[in-house]
């Protein structure tokens, strides 16, 4: 038995469009899962469902055994499953340590204190930058600033599943790489993990498993790194455009 369990997921948008078609998937206990996929393939539809943020039309989703019934986001958080939305998501006029904290109040109204006592060092000793800057305002950050914020606002709701989206979005290699040594650390930590991004290269280093998510499906899954170029591109992009494609180097580039 996984950690999550993701069983014929249903997912969609308006009266027909269905967006994700029996996608299964599963989570280990302290393992990484990530999954690429180009633009519109619903990874963030998969994300937001899982986080209880969007409603499943079909399927099961088991964490640690027991369903999780449809509630709501916040129910979920409680739960332990914590999302790190597309796009860094910060309160830019409340300052770094109040971000902190109003995370943390948001999921734990009541013995926020307490928790806060011990979560917020950890986010600063993962992110020391933060902790320079905690009476800063977040909107004064850099972008990669933001993203670690971002990060510790999620890590605040002490995740037991933590689910992130797109986490080098929009942020330069070095910063990325800062990321994603962060994301290992975590790792190390026993938290379990799954990461959606549209680019293979880092989820391969940090992940135990991948799979390639395309309009809506799972087509391909490997344990441990993805490496056949030949059978990601056509998971990617689909085998009638798999050989002719430009796009595979800019959007998959293997660093
Ligand atoms: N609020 C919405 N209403 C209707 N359709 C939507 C909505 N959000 C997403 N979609 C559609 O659902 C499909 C999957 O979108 P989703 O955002 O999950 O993809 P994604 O893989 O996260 O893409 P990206 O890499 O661009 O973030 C797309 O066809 C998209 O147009
Ligand atoms: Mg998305």
């Amino acid at each position: 038995m996984s950690f999550l369990e993701v069983r014929g997921l249903r997912a969609g948008y308006g009266a027909a469009t269905d967006v994700l078609h029996e996608v299964d998937l599963d989570v280990p206990q302290g393992a990484a899962v990530g999954v690429i996929g180009a633009n519109g393939a619903g990874k963030s539809s998969l994300l937001r469902v899982l986080a209880g943020l969007q409603s499943a039309r079909g399927g099961a989703v088991r964490l640690d055994g027991s369903d999780l019934p449809a509630e709501g986001a916040a129910a979920r958080v409680r739960r332990g499953v914590v999302l790190l939305p597309e796009g860094h998501r910060v309160i830019r006029k409340l300052t770094v340590e109040e971000n902190l904290r109003l995370a943390a109040v948001s999921t734990w109204p009541r013995g926020v204190k307490a928790r806060l006592a011990t979560t917020l060092p950890t986010v600063y000793e993962l992110f020391p930058i933060l902790h320079e800057r905690r009476k800063q305002l977040a909107g004064l950050l850099s972008g990669g600033e933001q993203q670690m914020l971002s990060i510790g606002r999620a890590l605040v709701s002490q995740p037991r599943l933590l689910l992130l989206d797109e986490p080098s979005l929009g942020l330069a290699p070095v910063v990325i790489d800062r990321i994603y040594e962060s994301l290992g650390r975590l790792k190390q930590t026993g938290l379990s993990m799954l990461l959606v991004e549209q680019d293979y290269a880092r989820l391969n280093r940090l992940c135990d498993q991948m799979h390639v998510l395309r309009l809506g499906s799972v087509t391909l899954s490997s344990t441990g790194a993805l490496t056949d170029e030949r059978a990601i591109r056509a998971a990617y992009f689909g085998r009638e455009d798999a050989a002719g494609s430009t796009n595979f180097n800019t959007t998959l580039s293997k660093e």
